[in-house]
């Protein structure tokens, strides 16, 4: 039987020149967040199940079917991530988070969900994240979804709708579950066995189903705006307005409650006209989130982009690094005598020219053959030495683009290159 190499499916591999363009998003994020007074955080990529468990939601997709959950030798249930927010939170307390504490933090990594592989929806996917923790008011909501327009604009992504709404606090959750479940309960009989269920278990759900006919029902139920207190109302106006203000589009998306469940007030999606069916390229949102034997939960507010859907939609304009150079020099050694030599020459110029990609060709096979590796590497620049040159202090020095070929003395080989190659 022939071995299995492919990476499992939802998975891959990933190859430069993509890894570049993971570079430059990663350091887009840098910039952008670092402006606004975030520091990286870098957490666990698993956590015992119950980090993520009643937080998300056990009626979420995420943790009904999707969580990579196993036991350690240990007997002890571990969990893959399957989103940052939670093993953010439960650092932050971890660290001691005292009343009036504030934290932002920005991470980077791979998320693991088993869902049904598609065109924008890996089983490991990576998300660009933030989390704003400790400041209670709308004016951080409405800060921390323009600084994500921000950074959507600095990689070229301008054209992003903004979906907003809000889930409200805790107490006024009652009221609209009685109006939802007063409105799905004639029509249920009618919905996917998914619903059926939520219906009793978590009916909010129902609203985020992606079966017909519930999307359909899903568009007609009760506003979650209208059966809100007045004090959810006027956080949700206030954000709204703070949003208005500060220039940034959105629109007010009725029914929009998010696949998590520790959202409290705003919940935000951003979506991408470029991708397909999974267009959400960021979602986010205002939450309270706690862990067994905490007084009080934590609340915060961020977001997660997916970096794979990010390039996605940058590639449906056209953006991302289409070629790439392997080497700029290559240094060629004819002879076996000359390959060590060849090695030293590489250390200098690695050593004095910081920003060129230098490769040594220590085969010693024909001038023809080591030339071919050289092209495939595109190279600008091919020094070339075999004994004689070695005897004499010389190097041969081809430029590519011109094929002009001249044979210079060592000591003047750092000013050619510097000169030819415009460093
Ligand atoms: P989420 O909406 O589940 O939110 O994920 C955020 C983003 O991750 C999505 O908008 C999408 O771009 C990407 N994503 C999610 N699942 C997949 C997948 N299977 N394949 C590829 N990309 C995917 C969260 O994870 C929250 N933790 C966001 C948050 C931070 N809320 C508050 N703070």
């Amino acid at each position: 039987m022939a071995a299995n190499i492919e990476p499992l499916p939802g998975t891959s591999d990933i190859w430069e020149p993509e890894t570049l363009e993971w570079i430059e998003l990663e350091q887009a994020a840098r910039d952008v967040f670092h402006r606004y007074g975030y520091g990286e955080i870098r957490t666990p990529i698993f956590e015992r199940t119950e980090v993520f468990e009643k937080n998300l939601g056990e009626e979420s997709d995420v943790v009904q079917k999707e969580m990579y959950t196993f036991q350690d030798r240990g007997g002890r249930s571990l969990t893959l991530r399957p989103e940052g927010t939670a093993g953010v939170i439960r650092a932050i307390a971890n660290s001691g988070l005292d009343q009036g504490d504030e934290r932002r933090v920005f991470y980077f990594g791979p998320m693991f969900r088993g869902e049904r592989p598609a065109a924008g929806r890996r089983r490991q996917f990576h998300q660009i994240g933030v989390e704003s923790v400790g400041t209670n008011n709308p004016w951080m909501d409405v800060e921390v979804i323009s600084m994500l327009c921000r950074f959507l604009d600095k990689i070229g992504l301008k054209d992003c709708h903004v979906n907003i709404n809000t889930k409200g606090l805790p107490e006024d959750r009652q009221r609209v579950t009685t109006a939802l479940k007063e409105y799905f309960a004639p029509k249920i009989n009618d919905m996917c066995e998914d619903c059926r269920r939520r219906l009793e278990t978590n009916v909010w759900r129902i609203l985020d189903c992606k079966c017909e006919p519930c999307k359909t029902f899903a568009q007609d139920a009760p506003k979650i705006i209208d059966l809100l207190s007045d004090t959810s109302r006027d956080y949700f106006n206030k954000v709204c307005e703070g949003l208005k203000q500060v220039g940034v589009d959105y629109e007010f998306a009725p029914r929009l409650v998010r696949g998590l469940d520790y959202y409290v007030h705003t919940v935000f999606e951003v979506t991408h006209t470029g991708l397909g069916a999974q267009d959400a390229v960021a979602g986010g949102g205002r939450y309270q989130i706690a862990f067994p034997g905490m007084k009080n939960p934590i609340e915060g507010i961020g977001f997660a982009a997916g970096m794979e859907r990010l390039l996605l939609a940058r590639e449906s304009l056209g953006m991302g690094v289409k070629t790439i150079r392997d080497a700029d020099i290559m240094i060629l050694s004819l002879g076996e005598p000359a390959v060590l030599p060849g090695l030293q020459l590489a250390e200098t110029l690695w050593q004095s020219f910081g920003d060129l990609r230098i490769k040594a060709d220590f085969t010693a096979r024909s001038m023809k053959a080591q030339m071919r590796g050289a092209n495939k590497a595109n190279a600008r620049l091919v020094l070339i030495r075999g004994e004689n040159e070695l005897a004499d202090g010389t190097i041969g020095c081809k430029l590519m683009e011109t094929s002009e070929q001249v044979t210079i003395k060592m000591d003047e080989l750092h000013d050619f290159i510097a000169s030819k190659l415009s460093i």
